[in-house]
C-alpha cells in the first residue's frame, strides 16, 4: 500500500546567505523525500523561510531596505541554493505570504476562543540594545546596555495546562522525539513546572510580524508563527480535504538547538488546536568546521553555493550525508571531503563503471554479456546486491542514513575485490562465457548500487543508469538485460589532488 510521507525542515531566518548547515537539513529532507518517493509512497516536502521577528528586522536595518523589500530580495538565494542542489520540495513556504497569515491569525484565533490566551503585565529588566527582557543574573553580568526596568502589558498561551498531556505523549510514543537522548533531554526539561508562553509583542517595540486578531496593537511572537507554517501549507485554513490528507507531518527534521520551540511549543499549540501531533521531531547535530562552531565573526562559515561550484552537486550531498552520523556532531574539513570522494566516490564507484565498461567495451563490444552459467564465485555478489534494497529501506527508515550509505559502497568495494580475483581479462582470452559471466554479475551489482544511490546523488547515479542502458529502476537481481549497449563516458568523479584540484591526465 502506498503510505503518505510529509516531511518538513525549519524554515530559515532570511537574515543572512544559507549556509552549510541549512543546506544539509534539506539535502536530508530531500533524501528522505526521494528514498520514499522511489518506494512508491505519496510525498509531500515542505521547506521555506522564516521572515519575521527581530533577528530579520535587524537584517533589514542594517541594509536600510525595508523588511518586505529585504525579505525579497534574499529569498532567491535561498531557492536558488536549493535548485542547485537539486531540492525537490514541493512548496516553499514564506511567512510574509497572505497565506499563511490568514493561517496564523485563524490559529491565534482559535487559541484565544478556547480559553488557552491571557493577558498579563510582566515587569522585568529589558535592554534596549538587545531589545528583549533579561534575567536579573544577565543584568548582573554587566553584559547589557542601557538596561532599563520596564513594564509590559502582553497576551500568554497557557502551555501549562498541556504539561502533563504532553509528558503521557511522549511516554506513550517512543518514536515522537528522536534520536532518544533527546526525547530525555525533554522528558528531563518537563520535570519542572512548565511556564506560559509569552505569544505577543506590543506594536510599540516590535512591529514586524503578524497582527494579533484580537489585539491590534500586538504582533505575534515569531515562534508561534513560524510553527504554524508546517500546518498552513497542506492546507490548514483552506482545504481541509489536503489536509486530512497529509497531517500530522511524519517527521520534521530540526537541529538540536531548536528542540524546546518544536517538541514543547509546538505540540502544546497543535493540543490546544486541537489538532493531533507529528509523528516524529528529529533532532540532528551541529556542523563544526574542525571541531570549533561555524561563526561569521570566525569567518569559517562554509559556503555551499562555492562547494558546489567546485565539485559538482553530488560529492557535496554525498559527504553531508555520508559524514553525519544522525543525532551526533559532524565536522566538516576540507581534507575529510577530499578523501571522501576519492575514496567513495572516484576510487570504488567511479573505478567500478569504468571497469566494467571498458572490460565489456573490449571483450564485447560494449554490449551487455549474457549471466550464463553464475557458480560459488557469483553467489556472495549476487545475495548481497539482491538483498541491499531492503537492508536500506530499514536502515534509512531508522534514520541511519550513514550506514545506508556504507552498505552500499560495501558492495561496490566487494565488487571491485571479485573483479580482482575473477581477472574476466583473463578468463576472455580462453573462457569468453566465464568473462561474461563475471562482468554481467559486476555490471548488475553496479546497477543495483547506482539505484539505490539515486536519492543521495540523483545526478551521477542517473548517469550511470543511462551509461548502462538500464531502463527501470528495480533494484532486483537479473533485471539488466543482456545485449544491451553500453554508452561510452567520460571519468564519473575525476580524483582529486590533496588541494582538492581536480588531477588530469597529461
Ligand atoms: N527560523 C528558525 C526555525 C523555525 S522552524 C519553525 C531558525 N532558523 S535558522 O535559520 O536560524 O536555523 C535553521 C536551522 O539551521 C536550525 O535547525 C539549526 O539547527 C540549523 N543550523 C544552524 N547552524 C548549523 C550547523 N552548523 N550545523 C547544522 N545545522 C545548523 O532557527
Amino acid at each position: 500500500m502506498r503510505s503518505i510521507f510529509y516531511v518538513t525542515t525549519p524554515i530559515y531566518y532570511v537574515n543572512d546567505n544559507p549556509h552549510i548547515g541549512h543546506a544539509y537539513t534539506t539535502i536530508l529532507a530531500d533524501v528522505l523525500a526521494r528514498y520514499h518517493r522511489n518506494e512508491g509512497d505519496e510525498v509531500f516536502f515542505l521547506t521555506g523561510l522564516d521572515e519575521h521577528g527581530q533577528k530579520v528586522q535587524q537584517a533589514a536595518q542594517k541594509r536600510g531596505v525595508p523588511e518586505q523589500q529585504h525579505c525579497d530580495e534574499l529569498a532567491p538565494r535561498f531557492s536558488n541554493l536549493w535548485k542547485k542542489l537539486e531540492i525537490q520540495n514541493d512548496d516553499f513556504i514564506r511567512t510574509t505570504e497572505p497565506r499563511h497569515v490568514k493561517a496564523v491569525q485563524a490559529a491565534l484565533q482559535k487559541v484565544y476562543d478556547a480559553g488557552d490566551v491571557y493577558v498579563d503585565e510582566y515587569e522585568g529588566w529589558y535592554s534596549v540594545a538587545e531589545e528583549r527582557f533579561i534575567t536579573d543574573t544577565e543584568k548582573d553580568s554587566g553584559h547589557f546596555r542601557d538596561v532599563k526596568r520596564l513594564k509590559e502589558r502582553n497576551y500568554f498561551f497557557k502551555m501549562s495546562k498541556y504539561q502533563e498531556r504532553l509528558i503521557d505523549h511522549i511516554n506513550a510514543h517512543p518514536g515522537f522525539i528522536q534520536p532518544e537522548h533527546r526525547r530525555n533531554e525533554i522528558l528531563g526539561f518537563l520535570r519542572q513546572p512548565l511556564g506560559d508562553l509569552c505569544i505577543s509583542r506590543p506594536k510599540a517595540r516590535m512591529n514586524w510580524g503578524i497582527e494579533i486578531p484580537f489585539d491590534k496593537d500586538y504582533v505575534t511572537y515569531v515562534w508561534f508563527d513560524a510553527l504554524i507554517n508546517y500546518i498552513t501549507v497542506p492546507g490548514y485554513v483552506d482545504d481541509p480535504k489536503k489536509f486530512k490528507k497529509w497531517w500530522p507531518a511524519s517527521i520534521h527534521l530540526i537541529g538540536k538547538d531548536i528542540l524546546t520551540t518544536h517538541a514543547v511549543y509546538w505540540p502544546t499549540m497543535l493540543f490546544s488546536l486541537g489538532l493531533p501531533l507529528p509523528k516524529t521531531i528529529f533532532a540532528h547535530g551541529w556542523w563544526l568546521i574542525g571541531e570549533t562552531k561555524m561563526s561569521k565573526s570566525l569567518g569559517n562559515v562554509i559556503d555551499p553555493l562555492s562547494l558546489v561550484d567546485q565539485y559538482g552537486v553530488d560529492p557535496v550531498r554525498y559527504y553531508l550525508m555520508r559524514e553525519m552520523v544522525l543525532g551526533q556532531d559532524a565536522n566538516f574539513t576540507m581534507e575529510s571531503f577530499i578523501k571522501r570522494y576519492n575514496s567513495d566516490l572516484a576510487n570504488d564507484f567511479g573505478n567500478l563503471l569504468n571497469r566494467v565498461s571498458g572490460l565489456i567495451g573490449k571483450y564485447f563490444n560494449s554490449c551487455v554479456p549474457k549471466e550464463g552459467k553464475a557458480g560459488a564465485a557469483e553467489q556472495p555478489i549476487h545475495d548481497a546486491a539482491d538483498g541491499l534494497a531492503k537492508k536500506i529501506e530499514e536502515l534509512i527508515n531508522a534514520m541511519r542514513v550513514h550506514e545506508a550509505l556504507e552498505q552500499v559502497l560495501v558492495l561496490i568495494r566487494n565488487t571491485n575485490v571479485y573483479m580482482e580475483h575473477q581477472a574476466p581479462w583473463k578468463e576472455a582470452k580462453t573462457n569468453l562465457d566465464r568473462a561474461g559471466t563475471i562482468l554481467y554479475t559486476a555490471t548488475e551489482a553496479l546497477r543495483i548500487s547506482a539505484i539505490l544511490l539515486l536519492p543521495v546523488i540523483p545526478a551521477k547515479a542517473q548517469t550511470v543508469l543511462e551509461i548502462l542502458g538500464a531502463s527501470g529502476t528495480e533494484p532486483e537481481w537479473g533485471k539488466l538485460k543482456a545485449g544491451t549497449k553500453l554508452k561510452s563516458h567520460a571519468a564519473l568523479f575525476p580524483r582529486l589532488d590533496a588541494e582538492g584540484k581536480v588531477i588530469t591526465k597529461t
